[in-house]
Parts: structure tokens; sequence; C-alpha cells
């Protein structure tokens, strides 16, 4: 079966052998673009995030398929051109990483969650953003609770996604 899919801005063609290839799995296995990563691969962990038409999603939850016509970001567009994103910069000086398997997810998540926030998409901790409250450390990690870090950095993710939105 071949597809077209639109990643980072670009029309990237593949084939795969079975429909039901993951959309993870095509980035990584098909089309060379590791820096979305497997961990659980049941919608558990948050590593494979990716950005589908500006909105975050599981990309080891839908089929590859599904998705010729959409916008689908992953780390590897996130801050080009021109070097890191104001995301990625802060991770870095605020050390938001250990081992940094989860890193590309936390951060495509993160840049989608800010934006949904600035949208006014409520949370389960705070429904106020629509009149324009920022986003407190509760909130932060309420809407980042899809990622999980296994070294625990989560102090660190936390100052860095607020440095961000501020
Ligand atoms: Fe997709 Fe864990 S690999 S959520």
């Amino acid at each position: 079966m071949d597809l077209t899919l639109t990643i980072n801005g670009e029309r990237r063609s593949l084939t795969v052998d079975d429909p039901r290839v993951t959309l993870l799995d095509a980035l990584r296995q098909h089309l060379d673009l590791t820096g979305t990563k497997k961990g659980c691969d049941h919608g558990q962990c948050g590593a494979c995030t990716v950005m589908l038409n500006g909105r975050r999603i599981n990309s080891c939850l839908t089929l590859a398929v599904m998705h010729e016509g959409d916008e689908i970001t992953t780390i590897e567009g996130i801050g080009r051109p021109g070097g890191l994103s104001p995301m990625q910069d802060a991770f870095v000086r605020h050390d938001g990483f250990q081992c940094g398997y989860c890193t590309p997810g936390q951060i495509v998540s993160a840049t989608a969650m800010l934006e949904e926030a600035r949208q006014g998409w409520p949370s389960y901790v705070s429904d106020d953003l629509e009149r324009g409250g920022d986003l407190s450390d509760e909130e932060i990690r309420e809407r980042m609770s899809g990622n999980l870090c296994r070294c625990s950095c989560y102090p660190n993710i936390v100052d860095a996604i607020r440095d961000t939105a501020e």
C-alpha cells in the first residue's frame, strides 16, 4: 500500500505491507524519523507524542493509513528553521531531562499544550484560562500527565514549561 504523508511540512511517500502499521512505526521504520520514541506502544507513556493538525496525539494509537492529508509534526520539525524552539531551549536551560528518552515526546506535548491553553481549552484542574489566567504548576502537571518520565525530572520539566509560557 502506497501512502503519502505530510510531515514537518514535507510530502513523504512510503510503502507499507500491512494497513495496520501505526503512525509511530511508519515514522520510525519507514521514514527514519527516529526522534519520536516508542515506550509502551499502548498509549500510556507519551514517548510517541506527535502533533496532528496542531493537536497532540499518541502516534502508537493511530494507523498511518488514516493520515493522508493531515499535517503531522514530529520533534524533528520543532525548532526548524533556525535552531532550538523556545521550549527546546528552556528544557536545556532547566535540565528538563536525564536519560532523554521521553524528551522528544515531552517537548512536542508541551509545545502543543501551551497552544491548547492559550486557546482556552479547559483542564481537570482549572477552567479559568479563558479569562486569561496563567498556568499554575498544578495545571502544567495535569496537562502534561500523559507524558511520563522514568528519571522523574518532573520539577525541571515543569520549570521549563512555565518559563516558556511566561
Ligand atoms: Fe505511545 Fe507509549 S509509546 S504512549
